[in-house]
């Protein structure tokens, strides 16, 4: 009976709503070599990506993952081409432009994670205004990872812990959450990477700490439905056992 459970092929009615994650994090990868493998430009890569997070962010709402946090450019990402972190920049300003008013329509919340002093002050007020357009939704929270390091939201939390004048002996991990751009959000439980790349890339290195994660070698602009679908899938049925014994988390033998 169990063996017949497990087999089952993932499908939306099976998936019990305590077993999806309620924070899905995506390091969306893969965007030049997509583009690459089809004789096309870089750039193509990126609009293609692009359109593939529409479908993305409907199919969590559609599978009841309440926060998305996608990676869309790290610190480290400034080292690419001028060009191309000019490209980057520019799709971000287009998506705001586009995007915000179906996105706002859906219920979704956007959240940036990252610092903004390196962006333009125009793409600063615009993400800006972004977020507070969107605040009271509550379908999806999107967080969007943009000019951001997870080392650098360490060292600037510990500058606000410092400059707050919170003494040595108060500072609990409570303390450092609160202080992350996160501050507010559960950890992730899922982190996803596409394009078969296994490494995390400075996302997300406090909160992961006990996020479960799956790589697929699937590039970003072929990550779609039925892919988001198999991996909350293969995420269902894993046992998360935080340091426990599974005689203490009462799971039976297979
Ligand atoms: C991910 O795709 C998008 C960003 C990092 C902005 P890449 O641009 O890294 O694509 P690959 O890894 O070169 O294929
Ligand atoms: C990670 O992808 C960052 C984003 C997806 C935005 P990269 O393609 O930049 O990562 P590395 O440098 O290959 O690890
Ligand atoms: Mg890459």
């Amino acid at each position: 009976m169990i063996a017949a459970v497990q087999d089952q092929q993932p499908a939306t009615q099976s998936l019990l709503p305590e077993r999806v994650p309620r924070h899905v994090g995506i390091i969306m990868d893969g965007n030049g070599r997509w583009a690459k493998a089809r004789g096309l430009p870089r750039t193509e890569g990126h609009r293609q990506g692009t359109e593939n997070l529409r479908r993305v962010i409907k199919a969590c709402v559609e599978f009841g993952v309440p926060i998305l946090t996608i990676y869309a450019f790290s610190t480290e990402n400034w080292r690419r081409p001028p060009l191309e972190v000019r490209l980057l920049l520019t799709i971000l300003e287009t998506v705001i432009d586009r995007e915000l008013k179906e996105l706002h329509e859906n219920g979704v919340r956007i959240r940036h994670i990252g610092q903004t002093d390196r962006l333009s002050p125009a793409l600063q007020k615009k993400i800006h205004d972004a977020c507070e357009y969107t605040k009271d939704n509550q379908r999806l929270v999107l967080n969007v990872a943009f000019n951001y390091g997870g080392r650098d939201e360490i060292i600037q939390a510990v500058r606000e812990v410092v400059r707050a004048g919170i003494p040595a002996d108060d500072i609990t991990e409570e303390v450092l959450n609160q202080h992350m751009y996160t501050s507010g959000l559960p950890d992730p439980d899922l982190i996803i990477r596409t394009s078969g790349e296994i490494r995390g890339s400075n996302f997300l290195i406090w909160q992961a700490a006990y996020a479960e994660y799956y790589f697929t070698p699937i590039y970003w602009p072929d990550f779609d439905r039925e892919q988001l679908l198999e991996a909350i899938w293969e995420y269902s049925r894993r046992t998360r056992r935080f340091g426990q014994t599974d005689e203490q988390l009462d799971i039976p033998d297979e």
